[in-house]
């Protein structure tokens, strides 16, 4: 294994390619990374164990995953078992990320690893590259050749920002035209961030479902630079595969519920669970939401109570799923009563598959809730005074636009 990483350290200091791309404050302003994925020069070729003439393809990504201030998670997939890992830096591409769960380097045809240690609001250039596994030997396991992506940036998030623009989709529901329309749109004027507010699938079957339906033509869309911020639908819950979804789609808490901060915004992820109790038959008693709607409610409550940005933050905006949300079976109230006193700003929503502007007092909150439709686009363009909220169609029609004044807190 020692021979295995000085090989990587000595590949990754000679496989530095020079970028152009330096420094762009807004990540859809830069241009899209240069070539393809390509096999690597024989690394090594007086390797002392077997290595076969094997390259692993990339069949998604990379795609940039629940991006923070000092971390992102950088997730790709490969056609046959490989390892995997991420050279990245700042200006130049000098350091690297090699994972390790237990001590040992994963090997598998999802790759995600976890880039912590970065400086809020800064650009970095990275790429990734998976070696094949051939077979996995207790002593001298069987190699293959190295693939590597080209090289692509992103921008960390950044509270001291002025402002920051984001797009949001929704209840895509495994309609990759409907991906690849939503994408083109947003890339019409840069955002920061998209997010996803959940039922990507119509129920979990495999990974090559996943990788299909959802990662790769999201992936492919956000073009390795713009982070993708997912929330859970209730859809997400079904099916065989249902149980694996978090290997691919958690947040880097290992959850479906977290916050971000960028800009004028703080940001709260939820997950709003299934929309029928557990009780329904048609779930032959294996959910327990109950349990797990506990322990987020606790955890909303200490988000929403205590985390000093919720009052320094010039805007609070949740994103869930259901915008009814709450108990599964028991209603919203508490919910939107700790959303009401924390001063939220604006709830983001699907779920619905149609639009929605749900004025404050309309259902006891005291906050704007956008239930946004499966076609559609919302774009949010965030200052410390205002957030301007447009929602267009699939053409790209605008079907509402409001604004969000900054509320004294
Ligand atoms: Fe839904």
């Amino acid at each position: 294994m020692k021979c295995f990483r000085v090989l990587y350290a000595v590949m990754a200091m000679g496989m530095v390619l020079p970028i152009a791309a330096v420094g762009y404050g807004k990540a859809g302003s830069m241009p899209a990374a240069q070539g393809r994925p390509a096999a690597v020069p024989d690394d090594d070729a007086n390797a002392p164990y077997k290595t076969f003439d094997a390259t692993p393809a990339i069949t998604m990504g990379p795609l940039l995953l629940d991006m923070s201030d000092t971390s992102v998670v950088v997730e790709w997939m490969t056609d046959a078992a490989s390892d995997g890992k991420v050279s990245y830096g700042e200006g130049k591409i000098e350091h690297e990320v090699i994972p390790q769960v237990d001590g040992l380097v994963p090997v598998g045809t999802v790759h995600r690893v976890v880039l912590r240690g970065l400086l809020p609001g800064r650009t970095y250039q990275y790429k990734v590259s998976s070696r094949r596994v051939v077979a996995l030997k207790p002593y001298w396991p069987d190699r293959g050749q190295t693939v590597e992506s080209p090289a692509y940036s992103f921008t960390t998030f950044d509270a001291a920002k002025k402002t920051t623009d984001f797009a949001v989709v929704t209840d895509t529901h495994e309609d990759v035209g409907r991906i690849r329309a939503l994408m083109d749109l947003i890339h019409q004027a840069p955002v920061d961030f998209v997010v996803h507010t959940g039922d990507s699938l119509n129920y979990g079957v495999s990974e090559n479902q996943l990788k299909d339906k959802f990662l790769e033509p999201v992936a492919t869309g956000l073009q390795g630079r713009t982070p993708l911020q997912y929330v859970r639908g209730n859809h997400e819950y079904r099916g065989e595969f249902a149980r694996s979804l978090g290997e691919y789609l958690h947040a880097q808490s290992g959850k479906y519920f977290y916050t971000r901060d960028q800009g004028p915004l703080h940001m709260v992820m939820v997950d709003t669970g299934e929309d029928k109790a557990d009780a329904t038959n048609v779930y032959a008693g294996l959910n327990n939401l109950r349990d797990y709607k506990q322990e987020e409610f606790a955890w909303l409550k200490q988000v929403l109570v205590d985390e000093t940005r919720v009052r320094t933050a010039p805007f609070t905006v949740v994103f869930g799923h259901d915008s009814r949300w709450g108990w599964v079976d028991g209603g919203p109230d508490p919910w939107t009563q700790l959303a009401n006193q924390a001063q939220v700003d604006l709830f983001i929503a699907g779920h619905e598959h149609r639009y929605e502007h749900i004025t404050p007092g309309k259902r006891g909150n005291d906050f704007s809730i956008l239930v946004l439709g499966q076609d559609q686009v919302a774009r949010v363009e965030a200052s410390d005074q205002a957030l301007k909220v447009t929602v267009v169609d699939r053409t790209g029609k605008t079907i509402d636009a409001f604004s969000i004044q900054r509320k004294n807190k």
